[in-house]
């Protein structure tokens, strides 16, 4: 069955009622039924300021990559093919299911897993985390945690990269996905991350789409 953003939010909205409210992400990639046009939010290309990004900045040797809520995989494909070697997780098991189908030989390690409930041994386990579009598609207080489990991911020393629609404080509160508005993103900055660098621009859609794209790095300890 075709989604659109009327059936989506129809569908957010009866899982949150049944108490669920995450659980609406597997009904969704699994009613595609393996047909990628379905997903509508998936570009099925590399996001281009990920790609600007890891243009600019070498990969350390060695360097682990965490893909949160990676979709059907394109920007995990494109972290892979810089060297990194990449965990990439869904909530989904039909996303994760469709990433698998896409690329039979992915060096990506794509796994079903859960922001909320990850690996212990995942904490702090990663040198560059990839962070697009999941918060701003996420309610209430699980937006937050969200961050939180983000954050948890980045080794000392490592960054987290955040690709995400943004809004001004107090605009379009009713707005589904809920784009970030800057003391929202900041969250990073006070849990702990130094912000180094932040761009606020709007994006080729027509009309265009008001987007931040920040990256935030843990201080590595001294020596
Ligand atoms: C709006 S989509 C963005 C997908 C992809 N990052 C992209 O940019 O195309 C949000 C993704 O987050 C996943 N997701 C939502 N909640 C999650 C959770 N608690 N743990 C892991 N993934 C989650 C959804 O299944 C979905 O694939």
């Amino acid at each position: 069955m075709k989604h659109d953003k009327k059936s989506t939010m129809d569908l957010a909205r009866r899982y949150a009622e049944q108490g669920d409210p995450n659980g609406w992400f597997e009904e969704f990639y699994a009613r595609a039924e393996g047909n990628v046009e379905d997903i509508y939010w998936a570009d099925l290309k590399v996001n281009p300021l990920l790609a600007a990004w890891l243009e600019g900045h070498p990969r350390p040797a060695g360097a682990a990559a965490a893909v949160i809520g990676c979709g059907l995989g394109d920007d995990a494909e494109a972290l892979a093919s810089r060297g990194y070697r990449v965990t990439a997780f869904d909530i989904s098991a039909s996303a994760i299911a469709m990433c698998r189908d896409r690329f039979p030989d992915s060096r990506v390690d794509y796994r079903v897993a859960d922001l909320f409930a990850l690996p212990a041994e995942w904490r702090q386990g990663f040198d560059l985390v990839y962070e697009c579009n999941t918060i701003q598609i996420l309610r209430g207080a699980d937006r937050g945690r969200a961050l939180h489990a983000m954050v948890d991911l980045v080794a000392p020393g490592g960054r987290i990269l955040v690709s995400c629609r943004s809004r001004y404080e107090g605009e379009d509160l009713d707005a589904f996905p809920l784009a970030l508005d800057r003391p929202e993103i900041d969250g990073f900055v006070r849990a702990g991350l130094v912000e180094e660098s932040f761009l606020a621009y709007d994006d080729d859609q027509e009309p265009p789409v008001p987007h931040f794209f920040g990256v935030y790095r843990r201080p590595a300890p001294s020596p």
